[in-house]
């Protein structure tokens, strides 16, 4: 019965996605309708698979998981910390491998050793708060950017940011450096709970497919 039903997928846009459909094609799991470039279609479906596919903006993936709109979703962990949503955390994809960091000026360094009242610039405000609140315990003032957030302490805007650091480059090309490392970060599978509940054959053994896939990659 539960197999009638479609198992939706919610997929963050952009190189996240490319590599989830590339994974799903190697366990079998192919949508055509999702190569055509051109297509300004929102939903792709595999009929014969009974799945459907939609492409959303990285943050909403996990809203979309929540209410189930999606039943599965696939992100990256720094967007699950940041949204904080009711959803499990069911596989680690292993790409999209980067670290979230406090970065800045090497004369920044010592601001974070006192507790001193800094100014931190971030697209992710709940991951930099739970970090200087919860963990180090100092209090610091938090600013939202959406982007190119290695600016603020280039044109003092604040002390230091907590960002995404892949190579460092970007980091070393404007003079700044990796501080503290928060944690690390990677392409995850999420679920959502009753969807978990309710289709718990159909889902586990979807997990099961892509685990050996990868980890029969990683021996190679
Ligand atoms: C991300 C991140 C850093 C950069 C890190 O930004 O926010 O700026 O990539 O990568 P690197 O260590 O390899 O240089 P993104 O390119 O997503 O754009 P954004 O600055 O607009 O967020």
């Amino acid at each position: 019965m539960s197999d009638e039903r479609y198992l939706t997928f919610a997929l963050g846009k952009g190189r996240l996605a490319n590599k989830t459909l590339e994974l799903f094609e190697e366990i079998g799991i192919t949508c055509e309708e999702m190569k055509d470039k051109n297509s300004r279609k929102l939903i792709f479906v595999n009929e014969e698979l009974k799945l459907r596919f939609f492409l959303a903006k990285g943050p909403d993936v996990p809203t979309y998981v929540e209410y189930g709109a999606a039943d599965i979703g696939v992100v990256g962990r720094d967007t699950i910390l940041e949204e904080n949503r009711n959803v499990y955390e069911v596989l680690d994809l292993g790409f999209g491998k980067c670290r979230m960091c406090v970065c800045g000026p090497a004369s920044a360094k010592e601001l974070l050793q006192h507790h001193e009242r800094i100014r931190v610039a971030s697209k992710y405000p709940g991951i930099a708060k739970d970090y200087f609140y919860n963990k180090k315990h100092q209090t610091v003032d938090i600013i939202k950017l959406n982007g190119s957030v290695e600016l603020g302490p280039l044109v003092e805007l604040s002390d230091v940011i907590v960002d995404i650091v892949e190579t460092g480059s970007t980091l070393r090309e404007n003079g700044l450096e990796v501080l503290e490392e928060i944690c690390p970060l990677s392409a995850r599978m999420i679920v959502n709970p009753v969807s978990m509940q309710m289709q718990t054959e159909r889902i586990k053994t979807l997990i099961n497919q892509i685990r050996r896939k990868l980890s029969e990659t990683a021996g190679q």
